[in-house]
């Protein structure tokens, strides 16, 4: 049984190294997080992170390397052997069963009655006094594809504690949530850790970083660069430690000089498969030359608007691109030019078993420069295009030649980003651009968007970062419940007016 003395070292890595055939992906790294606190770790895309908690919950095998915990020596080879030390695991993409039940996750694999004869009833009274434990509230008997993100993330912590996890490690859990779940799960760590539990806590988003952490481990290529209490650092140093230079916080851009107008959506409605009203009579424009940010809640017909615009999704109103009509289907609308950063990168933006090279010109690979006489594939130019947007966009590593899914979670990012840019769109419809991307490459990414901005192509920003809405945009749309609430000039939305919007209350 684990002491859980608070203060004293409930894990401890030591010298854990791990090469990937292109990347030392951690290179003798040693850290500690102690019983009773939240021990932050954060680093650029590709550091070395997730690597490091793979290894720790035995999904990855280290080269060499030793782990503690309280202080023995542990051998972790499998999962197993990482929940019977007390480690549980929040994924950076959750591992739930779509159909099956909350309950069912849960217990899935740890049954009561040994799997022989599930007792039901027994696995349903402990999670219950589990979930009132946790101050969590789910129902047990709906499947969790039918549950938001966010509580889908409670039933992966709860299946975690069910499994009487005491050091818990979540990989960026808030990169999907809205603010509000993330403050909500915010408490419940605290409330984990005064228990005299242990969280490791990945996370991009410094601010939250110096909200919920005791101490910050940071990490570069592999290295730790040290490791501070939270209350004795700040956000420029977290930064600073981060990419190893200084970073510009803010975004740094000329007003905008809008021109003709490239979109114009009149009418827009359209329902769900359940025949719920998700978009209600939307109408609005942007022209050349400027950045039109939504802002809102996550949920409130964001993912809709852009899938229609997009043409993934059929919608009644009209769209028009340039001024014309398109069939409501996405090869001809970015065969016009428009361009689309997808909010689901693995689903939508890339074909995860293929490279970076076929992964830089999906959606046109199929027509000329990239396909030639007789249709075959221009591989010299493919590869000369491919090259461009890694070295452009700081694909780390910088090969053209790795599979989509060896990269980590913001460089898979860049080169979705790489390839919309350089096609040179007339309009770039950007959803959550920046999500799991580390903080010197969001500059690097705003910079771009902002240049061809200047360049004159139109942008349709949808973000759940409201500090990205407002610092990139020209104008702010609100939406809330499938409709534009209001619109505001960019230097007039503080927050105070865009929260109003963004609940409904129209000033
Ligand atoms: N299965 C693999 N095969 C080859 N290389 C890999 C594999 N998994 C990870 N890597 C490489 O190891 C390095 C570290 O990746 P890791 O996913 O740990 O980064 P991270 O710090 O979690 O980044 P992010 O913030 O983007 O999630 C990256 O360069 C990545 O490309
Ligand atoms: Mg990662």
């Amino acid at each position: 049984m684990a002491s859980q003395q608070i203060g004293s070292v409930a894990l401890e890595l030591r010298d854990i190294t791990k090469r990937y055939p292109l990347v030392l992906a951690n290179d003798h790294i040693s850290l500690d997080v102690r019983w009773g606190e939240v021990l932050a770790l954060v680093g650029e895309n590709g550091a070395g992170k997730s690597t490091l908690m793979k290894i720790v919950y035995g999904l990855v095998k280290p080269d060499i390397g030793q782990i503690f915990v309280d202080g023995h020596e542990v051998q972790i080879n499998a999962p197993g052997d990482a929940i019977a030390q007390g480690i549980g695991m929040v994924h950076q993409h959750f591992m739930l069963i779509d159909p099956f039940t909350v309950l069912e996750n849960v217990i899935l694999g740890a049954e009561p009655g040994g799997g022989r004869q599930i007792d039901l009833a027994q696995a349903r009274a402990e999670v219950t006094a589990l979930m009132k434990d946790l101050e969590f509230n789910l129902p047990l008997d709906t499947p969790v594809e039918e549950l938001p993100v966010g509580l889908q993330q409670r039933v992966e912590i709860l299946k975690a504690l069910y499994r009487k996890a005491n050091i818990l490690i979540l990989d960026e859990p808030t990169a999907v949530l809205t603010p509000q779940e993330a403050d909500e799960l915010f408490a419940f760590l605290k409330r984990f850790v005064a228990q005299g539990n242990a969280v490791i806590f990945i996370s991009h988003k410094l601010a939250e970083v110096i909200k919920v952490s005791d101490r910050v481990t940071v990490i570069r290529d592999g290295r730790v660069v040290g490791t501070v209490p939270t209350q004795e650092t700040s956000l420029p140093q977290l930064a600073r430690m981060m990419v190893g230079r200084e970073v510009i916080l803010k975004v740094d851009k000329k007003p905008a000089q809008p021109g003709k107008v490239v979109l114009e959506v009149e009418h827009l409605s359209l329902q769900g498969k359940d025949h719920k009203q998700r978009l209600s009579d939307i109408s609005f424009q942007v022209r050349a030359g400027e950045i039109v940010g939504i802002a809102g809640i996550e949920g409130n017909g964001q993912t809709e608007l852009v899938e229609a615009i997009t043409g993934l999704r059929h919608y009644s109103g009209t769209i028009k691109y340039g001024g014309q009509v398109l069939p409501q289907n996405a090869r001809a609308v970015r065969e016009w030019g428009l361009s689309h950063i997808p909010e689901d990168r693995n689903a939508r933006g890339l074909v995860l078993d293929f490279t970076t090279r076929e992964n830089s010109i999906l959606g046109d690979h199929y027509r000329p420069p990239n396909t030639g006489f007789l249709g075959f594939i221009n591989s010299r130019l493919v590869e000369q295009e491919a090259e461009e947007i890694v070295q452009e966009f700081d694909v780390r590593p910088r090969s053209t030649d790795l599979a989509a899914r060896r990269y980590s979670g913001g460089n898979a990012q860049k080169i979705i980003v790489g390839r919309e840019l350089s096609r040179k769109p007339k309009v770039l419809v950007a959803a959550q651009p920046t999500r799991g991307v580390d903080i010197g490459a969001i500059e690097f990414i705003h910079d771009n968007i902002v240049n061809a901005r200047d360049q004159g192509m139109g942008v349709l920003l949808v973000s759940a970062d409201l500090n990205e809405v407002r610092s990139l945009s020209d104008r702010i749309l609100v939406m809330f419940e499938g409709r534009i609430m209001g619109e505001l000039a960019a230097d007039e939305a503080t927050e105070e007016k865009l929260g109003l919007l963004m609940a409904g209350i129209a000033s």
